[in-house]
Parts: C-alpha cells; structure tokens; sequence
C-alpha cells in the first residue's frame, strides 16, 4: 500500500477504534472490578499472614524473587506464618518480566507442594507471575490461551499480595503481564478474577529498594495515573484517583529516591502506586506503555524506566488535545499558576515530568534502542495500542517512527 492510500484509511481506521474503544468503556462500567481487602503500614504484611491463617489456609506457595530472600525482606513473613500455623513451600525463580516457563515451574511446585493460596511477595513482576500461577490452577489450558481480555473462566486459587516496590500497582488490576519466550513478546491476561484476594501496602518492606528501582518504579506509577488521567475512557471515578495518585507522587518520589530510609513518603508512594493501579484497571493506558512494552521485549529495557522515558515524548505529541488535561493535573499539584491558560500549564507539567528525569539521572535517550529496530518497534507498539488503549490523539506508523527516533542516542 502507498502512502497515500494509508493516509487516505487512516482516519476510517481511527474510527474503527474509537467505535471499539467505546465498547469498552461500557463494558468497564457493566463488569463488576472486584478490589482486594487491603492491610495499610508498616507491618501490614504481618497482618495479612495472620489473615491467611484465618481464611483456612493450610499450606501456601510463596512466589518471590532470589534478590528479595536474600535480602531477608520474607523473614518476618514466614515467621509469621509458621507461627500462624500455615505452612509454604517457596517458589524464588521469577526474574523481571517473568515468561511462561516461569509460571509453569511455580505451578508444579504449588501442585507437588499440595497448597492450597498463593502468597505474592515482590514487584510487578512476583506478582504478575503469582497471578498466573492462581489462574493456572483451575484453569487447565496452555498460559498463550489464557492471555488476552476475559480468558480465565474459571477462578483462580485464593491469592494475597504483599508489593514490594511502588510500583506497578498490580495488587489491584485485573492485569498480569507475561513474556511468550518464543516471540519474546510481552502477552498480557486482563481478566477480573486476576484481583488479588487481600493486598497488604507495607513500606517497611520498601525501605532498601534502590534509588534507581526507587526512581524507574515511581515513574511506572505516575505513568499509569497520567495514562489513565488523559484516556478517553476516564471517568469521574478513575479521575480522582489519577489525581490522587498524581499528586502523592509529585510530593513523595523525589524524598524516597533521595532518601529511601523515609518510611512515611515511602507508604505514601505504596498508597500512590495503589490509586494508580485503580484508576488504569478501569481507565486503561495509553501509547507511553504500547512503547515501552515493546523497548522493554526487545532490549530488556526495566518496564518503569522505559516508561520513564517515554512519557515527556508521548505528552508532547498528545498536544493540545490533552492540555485542558494536563492543566488539570498542574492546578491540582500546585504546578505553575493556577490563572494561567490551560496551554501554558500543560506544559508545566510535561516540563515537570522531564525534570523529575534530570534529578533522578534518568537520560531522555535509550542506549540500547537501534534505528534499524525502530519501524519493528513502532510497528508492535500501534498494534498493542490501537484495540487496547483509548489515546486521547491517534498516531500513525509515520508519527509514531518519528517519536521513537528522538529516543535515539544521536
Ligand atoms: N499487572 C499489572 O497491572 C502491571 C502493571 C505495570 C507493570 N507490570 C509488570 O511488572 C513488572 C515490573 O515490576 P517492577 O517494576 O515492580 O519490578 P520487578 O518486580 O521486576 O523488580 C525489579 C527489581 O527490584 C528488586 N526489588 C523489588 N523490591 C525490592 C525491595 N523492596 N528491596 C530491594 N530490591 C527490590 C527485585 O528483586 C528486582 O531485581 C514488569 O513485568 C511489568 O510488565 C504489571
Ligand atoms: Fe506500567
């Protein structure tokens, strides 16, 4: 097809998408978003193990990373659970963006194990992959058949999370992302019965989180308020807590990054990560994260940092359509002067988000990204993005090269 003819379907293209998005939206009004009951503060992880102990749980798979046993950060917890009476066999093999295999190996652990829950402790990923792993229990199909929106027909084993960055939000979406080693394509599950059970927000668990996981993981968050701020299916109820979320992170990151020890900034960050989760599991994302899903497959790129990235770039293309947006969020974070024209304060914001960027020693440029990887990537990342995600401002195979080209290092 030439050129002209892609300009000339375009726009029935983005038609198409809107049509589809609106089918969404009403589908996320209708469908019920169960939330999970949440244990807040410093040692609320403690309580959810008690919790554990009084739902019945006899014997629980934890699944966890190698980095955080190490640390001893699952000390306290399994104390507390042998002291509840609840058994667990450990599962520690999950790496950042966990695959298939990964939620496979944990599965034959919880079936050889005979338990009966599964108990998340870590980051997205932890989490992501333990959500699969519940999934996998009664749902008897291959992991590539459950990915995609409403595939898990059958309820999954009881699960309890326990965040240990701030975050993903993942405790509470009905989101979980998994990587097809074949393709080595990021495939999400989006299906509400991926809801955790009980979630615990406990930044004690927090407080030796690197600064430059502190810094990448924050902006995650920010990114998925902001994303879900200025989708097409916001509503009154994600919007406030997109705003929420926005204006903890504004205030919080920069003190848990500077200094990590601050456990009151470092619980308003879990609770931040948390709205966000919220107001993306209804509201959705946008071109930020179809990007940085696809930077993130191909050179390894940390998910909040690739995210971290991008976000000023997709801001700025989004302009002016998103600046009544925008200038919502700087009004309500006490950026710029609230009498000034929408315009003016949009840009505030995004000038905001790039210096959040500077202080944390994010770069604007990925080293790792290739020009001869740009049409690929740009290519996957339209396709994730247009009968997924409600963007406020469509952008073609053309517009979307040339916003990942300035990501560039020239
Ligand atoms: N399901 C969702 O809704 C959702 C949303 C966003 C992202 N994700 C997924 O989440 C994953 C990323 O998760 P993440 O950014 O939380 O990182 P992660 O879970 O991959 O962890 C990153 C690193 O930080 C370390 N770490 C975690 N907590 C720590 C602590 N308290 N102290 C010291 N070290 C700690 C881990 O050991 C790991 O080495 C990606 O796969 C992404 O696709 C899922
Ligand atoms: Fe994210």
């Amino acid at each position: 097809m030439d050129q002209s003819t892609k300009n000339m379907i375009f726009p029935l293209q983005v038609m198409a998408y809107k049509g589809y998005m609106n089918v969404l939206k009403t589908a996320a009004k209708i469908i019920p978003m169960p939330k999970p009951t949440l244990f807040t503060g410093s040692d609320s992880s403690l309580e959810l193990c008690e919790a554990i102990a009084q739902m019945g749980s006899r014997k629980v798979l934890i699944v966890t990373d190698t980095v955080l046993l190490k640390l001893g950060i699952l000390d306290s917890i399994q104390q507390t659970l042998t002291d509840n009476n609840v058994e667990f066999v450990i599962y520690d093999g999950v790496l950042p963006d966990p695959t298939y295999h990964q939620v496979e190996s944990g599965l034959a652990l919880y079936k050889s194990g005979d338990c009966d829950a599964i108990l998340a402790v870590g980051g997205g990923s932890p989490i992501d992959a333990a959500k699969v792993i519940a999934a996998r229990v009664n749902n008897h199909r291959e992991i590539k058949k459950l990915t995609g929106l409403f595939k898990v027909w059958k309820a999954p084993a009881p699960l309890f999370v326990i965040p240990t960055t701030a975050g993903t939000g993942s405790e509470v979406t009905i989101a979980a992302v998994v990587s097809d080693p074949v393709t080595h394509k990021k495939t999400p599950l989006i299906d509400p019965k991926l809801v955790p059970m009980m979630a615990s927000l406990d930044a004690s668990l927090m407080i030796g989180l690197p600064a430059h996981v502190t810094s990448a993981t924050g902006m995650d968050a920010l990114t998925h308020a902001v994303e879900a701020f200025i989708s097409m299916n916001a509503s009154a109820d994600t919007d406030a807590y997109a705003i929420a979320a926005t204006k903890l992170i504004i205030q919080n990151l920069s003190i848990t990054v500077s200094d990590g020890a601050n456990l009151d900034a470092r619980q308003k960050m879990a609770m931040a990560s948390y709205y966000a989760g919220l107001a993306f599991t209804k509201a959705s994302l946008g071109y930020v994260h179809a990007i940085s899903h696809n930077l993130g497959a191909k050179y390894g790129t940390p998910h909040g940092l690739a995210n971290a990235i991008v976000l000023p770039y997709v801001l700025e293309y989004s302009m002016p359509e998103i600046a009544p947006r925008l200038a919502k969020l700087s009004r309500a974070c006490g950026l710029g002067v609230t009498r000034d024209s929408d315009n003016a304060l949009a840009q505030v914001f995004i000038d905001h988000t790039q210096g959040m960027l500077k202080e944390y020693g994010i770069s604007s440029q990925l080293d790792a990204l290739k020009i001869e990887d740009v049409t690929e990537i740009a290519q996957a990342a339209l396709k994730e993005a247009h009968f997924n995600y409600p963007v406020p401002k469509y952008m073609d195979q053309t517009q979307c090269e040339t916003l990942i080209k300035r990501i560039l290092v020239t």
